[in-house]
């Protein structure tokens, strides 16, 4: 399998910028995700991959093939990419079966009929889908039809696989499922994989590495714990997991911690985030990682809790204190409407807030 190289690359629609000056090298065999907002260039990135839209300008190679190359003009069409694509909408033809659907690319690519035939069944039988060869995708459920189009993605064995929000249609219990058993199968083939989400439970649990993308941009690359342990900015930290920002100043810093002054006096420590920062900042908290206490101490902050729900593993309250809103998870339930809880300083990890504000 090969290995996926993007260097500078930036598609530009008029005077939209959709992908923003991005390099990314994947390497053979990796499960790579695209994550980020709704419009923030990740269908765009892939699709110009695939060959299905031209880059404005940059280099894009499988191996040692350059698919596209921005200065030279360089362009190889789609079906001569060797990249097996599935998009949200499964798009199965609905006047074929389920075997002709998967002929279809084989024919494009001049394989012949006894030679057609075993690699439908090889493919079908990768995603438990052999028995389904005779049936019309309108026959087949929706979790059915994902299957077929993967094995549809599969069939001419590509050397890179590209998936475009492929779950995205089934319900919430089948999608858990359908991603453990897509990891499984991409884990097995060996095969090069990008895939594109907006949901970052589910980048979070398949990916070896997540770009975490904003404005055409890619704002982090790194491993899933990577990403949630170590956020590059504020809009990493708000979108992987969720996160509190209390306001504050930064007072001093020394290595890698600093003290932060809230609006009414109180001061924290807090960890030095990857940013050089002064003067105005958010320490980021995760919900989670609060604790209630008894009394103040040092790093405890007196909070009011405005409301609480019970979510069945934990028990979320929201509360209001110096730094502004904020939220807690704990496992114990909380009754007193004035409370003292603590934030750790090694959970606790200072960024500039101007990511934020773009973000919201
Ligand atoms: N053909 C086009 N012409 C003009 N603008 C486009 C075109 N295709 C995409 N864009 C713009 O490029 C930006 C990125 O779009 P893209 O489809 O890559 O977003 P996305 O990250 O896949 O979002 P989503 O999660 O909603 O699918 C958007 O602002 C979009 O409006
Ligand atoms: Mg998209």
């Amino acid at each position: 399998m090969a290995d996926l190289i993007i260097e500078n690359l930036t598609i530009a629609y008029g005077d939209v910028v959709a992908v923003d000056n991005i390099s990314l090298s994947v390497p053979s065999g990796e499960f790579l995700t695209l994550l980020g907002p709704s419009g923030c260039g990740k269908s765009t990135t892939l699709f110009s991959i695939a060959g299905l839209n031209d880059a404005t300008s940059g280099q894009i190679r499988v191996g040692n093939t350059v698919l596209f190359d921005g200065q030279s003009g360089t362009s190889v069409e789609p079906e001569h990419r060797n990249i097996g694509l599935v998009f949200q909408s499964y798009a199965l033809w609905p006047h074929m079966t389920v075997r002709d659907n998967l002929a279809f690319p084989l024919k494009l690519r001049k394989v012949d009929k006894a030679e057609r035939e075993k690699r439908i069944k090889e493919a079908l039988s990768l995603v438990e889908m052999d028995a389904y060869l005779d049936r019309y995708p309108f026959e087949l459920s929706g979790g059915q039809q994902q299957r077929v189009a993967l094995a549809r993605a599969l069939v001419y064995r590509p050397g890179l696989l590209l998936l475009d929000e492929p779950l995205s249609n089934l319900d919430a219990k089948l999608r858990e499922r359908a991603r453990v058993w897509l990891r499984e199968l991409q884990e097995r083939l060996q095969v090069t994989t990008v895939y594109v989400t907006h949901d970052q439970a589910e980048a979070l649990a398949v990916s070896d590495r997540i770009a975490v993308m904003s404005e055409g941009r890619i704002r982090q690359l790194g491993t899933p714990k990577e990403i949630y342990e170590s956020p590059a900015d504020a809009f990493v930290a708000d979108f992987i997991g969720s996160s509190n920002f209390l306001r504050g100043r930064l007072t001093e810093h020394n290595g890698p911690w600093a003290t932060v002054r809230l609006a009414d006096g109180s001061t924290l420590r807090a960890s030095m985030g990857k940013e050089s920062l002064e003067g105005e900042v958010v320490i980021a908290i995760r919900p989670e990682r609060m604790e209630v206490v008894s009394e103040p101490a040092e790093n405890v902050l007196q909070v009011e809790v405005v409301s609480g729900s019970y979510l069945g593993s934990v028990y979320q309250y929201e509360l209001t204190g110096p730094g502004g809103r904020c939220r807690i998870q704990t496992n114990h339930e909380v009754t007193d409407k004035q409370i003292h809880v603590r934030i750790p300083p090694e959970a606790a990890t200072l960024f500039s807030g101007n990511s934020l504000e773009k973000a919201a």
